[in-house]
C-alpha cells in the first residue's frame, strides 16, 4: 500500500498513520516529524525549518522535496509507505509524481481526512505528545490516564510549539491557500478519497481501511 494521508492541521493524520502502521506494517513518513527531529538535533535543516514552523508557514519546497526524495529511496519504502503531510503544495505534488515514477511506484490512494476548521483549533491546542515514544493524546478527546504521563511508556507529554491558538490560525490559512488545491489535483488523478474526520477515531480508521481495501 502506497498511501498518501491528506488533511488540514489537526485533522488526525498522525493518529491514523499510527493505526495504519499497526495494521499494514509499512513505514510512516511525516515531514513534520522529520523537521521536529531535526530541530531537536540542532542540525542545519532544523535551524532552517524551525523559523518557518514557529510562524505556521511552510518550509520551502526545495528543502522539503529533498528530504522526502531521500527517505522514499530507502529500502523499507519499497513495499509501501504512509506519507503524512507531504505533499502540501502543487510543486511538491509534481515532484512526488517524478520521484515515484523513477521508483516505479504507483500511489494506492490519496486519503483526505476532512474536518471542519472550527474543530481543528481545539484539536491542536489540546494535543499532547509523548517526549519518549511520540504517542499522541488530547486533553479532552483522548486523555492519558494520568495527566502529563504517557500510557504506553510512562514518558512525559508536552505541547508542540506550533499548537498555540494564534499559530494554528496561521497554519489553517496556509492550508487553505497552498494545500487545498491538492484536492482537485488528486481528484483529477483518480486517486482521491474523502473521509469524514469529524467522527470518533475508530470510525475514521474503519472508513480509511474500507476505502484502501475497496
Ligand atoms: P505537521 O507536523 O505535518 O503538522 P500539520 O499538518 O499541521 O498536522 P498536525 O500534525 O498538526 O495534525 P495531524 O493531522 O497529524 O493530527 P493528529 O493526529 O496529531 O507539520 C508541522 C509544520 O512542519 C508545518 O506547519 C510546516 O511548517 C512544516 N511542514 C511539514 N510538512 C511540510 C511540507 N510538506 N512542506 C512544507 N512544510 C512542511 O491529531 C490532532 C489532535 O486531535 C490530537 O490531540 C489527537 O488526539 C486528536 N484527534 C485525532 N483524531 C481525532 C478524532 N477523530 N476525534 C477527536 N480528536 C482527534
Ligand atoms: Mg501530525
Ligand atoms: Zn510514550
Amino acid at each position: 500500500m502506497y498511501i498518501l494521508l491528506m488533511g488540514p492541521p489537526g485533522a488526525g493524520k498522525g493518529t491514523q498513520a499510527a493505526n495504519l502502521v499497526q495494521k499494514y506494517g509499512i513505514p510512516h513518513i511525516s515531514t513534520g516529524d522529520m523537521f521536529r527531529a531535526a530541530v531537536k538535533e540542532g542540525t542545519e535543516l532544523g535551524k532552517k525549518a524551525k523559523a518557518c514552523m514557529d510562524a505556521g508557514q511552510l518550509v520551502p519546497d526545495e528543502i522539503t522535496i529533498g528530504i522526502v526524495k531521500e527517505r522514499l529511496a530507502k529500502p523499507d519504502c519499497a513495499k509501501g509507505f504512509i506519507l503524512d503531510g507531504f505533499p502540501r503544495t502543487v510543486e511538491q505534488a509534481d515532484a512526488l509524481d517524478g520521484i515515484l515514477k523513477a521508483l516505479s511506484i504507483r500511489l494506492t490512494r490519496a486519503v483526505d481526512i476532512s474536518v471542519p476548521s472550527d474543530v481543528l483549533v481545539e484539536r491542536a491546542v489540546g494535543r499532547r505528545i509523548c517526549k519518549k515514544c511520540g504517542a499522541t493524546y488530547h486533553i479532552r478527546f483522548n486523555p492519558s490516564k494520568t495527566e502529563g504521563v504517557c500510557d504506553a511508556c510512562g514518558g512525559e507529554t508536552y505541547q508542540r510549539a506550533d499548537d498555540s491558538e494564534a499559530t494554528m490560525k496561521n497554519r489553517l490559512s496556509v492550508y487553505e491557500a497552498q494545500t487545498k488545491p491538492l484536492i482537485s489535483y488528486y481528484q483529477e488523478a483518480g486517486l482521491y478519497s474523502k473521509i469524514d474526520g469529524s467522527q470518533e477515531m475508530s470510525k475514521v480508521f474503519a472508513d480509511i481501511t474500507a476505502c484502501l481495501e475497496k
